[in-house]
């Protein structure tokens, strides 16, 4: 059997269980993923095997992904519809990912930008697995031979690299694969889905700088477990120019912190820059803030109530993610045993 030419689309992404979650992934992320959960087949992942390529207390850990899959939750994934699960359930991710350490080159993941970003001056004292993060995440897509990879801006060089990598293992092994019956190649060429006004939210105190959770103020970021107060606080204290919201898009060019405020808005509200400034155009900041801090709670509360809510039987996320882990090791092992008999594996 042959792959078809298009494959039928398949959805794959993930998140790491490291401290909050923030309106970045939230907006950038996971409303994608609620979007698409609607028409795609869908399978989201808890990544805590990428979460300990930096230090990760053990019981902060365990509770960190419980409150992401919460957090998934109560932002509208369906466990029943769409495959939900914590990546150190489902062992096939770490074993495709040995073998894409061998298809991947040293100089690909030397370009990596986040490696240097994260590892900063001490290179030397990183982890090595910080340095192969991203052959793991490939594994985590193409385990799946997932198609479309909804994820935030910041994740595009290490989509392009889970690209090369399936497309240098079809290369590699082109003639096993032929012979295996894949004349046109094993993986997919995954596709980075990075649409909406909010692919790159910005820090709330320096709109040159991404919202994260690793910014040592906590001012920068909204968190979606933040209560009104907070939300309201972090709003008003948010950098911003003198200068009046301008009346179109383009206005927005040279002034990151408006344009920034303005992307979170029409992302909460599920509309487009134009419309948020078609109405807020000449408006002062004082004013756009109070409708900002109003749209952000409202939004934000609920999924906060239901986070808590979800937290309060830390059993029932374990079945749900133990579940789901079942059902993603259904798809990845039958997938992996194929690429073992393409490597040239033995298996009983
Ligand atoms: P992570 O955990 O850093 O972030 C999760 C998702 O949130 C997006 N994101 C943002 N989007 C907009 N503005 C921001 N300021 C912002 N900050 C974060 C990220 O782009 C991401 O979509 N390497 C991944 C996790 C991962 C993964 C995967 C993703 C592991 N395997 C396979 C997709 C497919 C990461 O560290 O995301």
């Amino acid at each position: 059997m042959s792959l078809p030419a298009k494959a039928a689309p398949r959805v794959f992404s993930g998140m790491q269980p490291t401290g909050n979650l923030h309106l970045g992934n939230y907006l950038g992320a996971m409303v994608r993923w609620v979007e698409m959960q609607a028409s795609h087949e869908c399978i989201f992942c808890v990544v805590d095997m990428h979460a300990i390529t930096v230090w990760q207390d053990p019981e902060d850990l365990r509770s960190q992904t419980r409150a992401v899959t919460a957090a998934y939750i109560a932002s509208g994934i369906d466990p029943k519809r769409t495959i939900l699960f914590n990546q150190s359930q489902v062992h096939e991710h770490a074993e495709l990912a040995w073998i894409f350490n061998c298809v991947a080159r040293l100089g690909w993941l030397n370009r990596m930008t986040q490696f240097k970003e994260k590892a900063g001056k001490d290179r030397e004292n990183a982890s090595v697995g910080l340095y192969a993060y991203p052959n793991l995440m490939a594994a985590d897509i193409l385990v799946y031979r997932a198609t479309h990879v909804p994820v935030g801006d910041d994740q595009k060089q290490h989509l392009e690299l889970a690209r090369d990598i399936a497309q240098k293992f079809n290369n590699d092994y082109a003639k096993a694969l032929g012979a295996a019956g894949f004349p046109d190649g094993f993986f997919p060429l995954p596709e980075p889905v990075i649409m909406g006004p909010a692919t790159r939210v910005m820090s709330l105190r320096d709109g040159t700088k991404k919202m994260s959770k690793s910014d040592a103020s906590d001012l920068s970021r909204i968190n979606m477990t933040d209560d009104a107060d907070a939300i309201a606080k972090k709003i008003q204290k948010a950098k911003t120019d003198p200068e009046p919201l301008p009346s179109e898009v383009a206005g927005l060019e040279t002034r990151p912190e408006a344009d920034n405020l303005v992307g979170i808005y029409a992302a909460l509200e599920g509309s487009t820059k134009e419309a948020v400034l078609r109405q807020h155009g000449g408006a002062q900041f004082s004013g756009f803030k109070k409708a900002l801090v109003e749209l952000a709670v409202s939004r934000i509360a609920p999924v906060n109530a239901e986070m808590s809510r979800l937290l309060g039987d830390p059993a029932e996320i374990d079945r749900i993610l133990a579940d789901g882990s079942k059902r993603a090791r259904a798809i990845a092992a039958p997938i992996l045993d194929q690429v073992k008999d393409v490597v040239g594996f033995l298996r009983g």
